[in-house]
């Protein structure tokens, strides 16, 4: 498995592509979550961690299928026309979900898990940020790079991108710069 590939708007995946080694995240927000087996080990350290700072998060969204992402794809669509859509949700064959190396994060409050708006300026979201990296993650689609990422902040979806992870952390790099230098 290539943890590095790049995966956007204009790299995209064939509507076959269906990556190896998926498990079962395990994951207490529903079941049948899956996720690449590194990613999952990765994410537990991290959530382990996360844990011990009194953070509980946990995954509400890993591999997407090509289909399963046409459906979110075209609902939202159908909801709030194109232009929210686009810089929101990726047309199926664009969507890093569908490598099994993207992870939406939830962070538990009481019962509930949250994501978006509601824990933004969270303590665990800031964590996350910054933390991330030691793991492997990267943000993907941070706050005021919206024009070159193509969709709108995200604070819940990180990528799995290895060991390149810490240096584009600390350089303010996109995993596009990555590719690009
Ligand atoms: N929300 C991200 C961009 C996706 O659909 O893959
Ligand atoms: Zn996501």
């Amino acid at each position: 498995m290539d943890y590095k590939i790049l995966v956007n708007k204009d790299n995209t995946l064939d509507k076959s592509y269906i990556p190896d080694d998926l498990v079962d995240a395990l994951s207490s927000y529903r079941d049948g979550i899956l996720i690449n087996k590194l990613v999952l080990k990765q994410f537990n350290l991290m959530r382990e961690d996360a844990k011990k700072l009194g953070y509980n998060i946990d995954i509400m969204s890993g591999y997407r299928d090509y289909m399963y992402q046409e459906a979110i794809y075209n609902k939202l669509l159908k909801e709030k026309g194109f232009a929210y859509t686009f810089r929101s949700i990726a047309k199926p064959g664009t969507s890093e979900h569908q490598t099994g190396l993207a992870i939406d994060i939830c962070i538990y409050k009481g019962d509930k898990c949250y994501i978006e708006h509601e824990v933004e300026d969270s303590e665990e979201i800031n964590w996350l940020i910054n933390n991330s990296h030691k793991y492997g993650f990267i943000l993907r689609y941070p706050k005021n790079m919206e024009d070159r990422t193509g969709y709108n902040y995200e604070p819940w979806h990180y990528r799995y991108v290895g060991d390149i992870a810490e240096y584009l952390y600390k350089n303010n790099l996109l995993l596009e710069d990555y590719f690009s230098s």
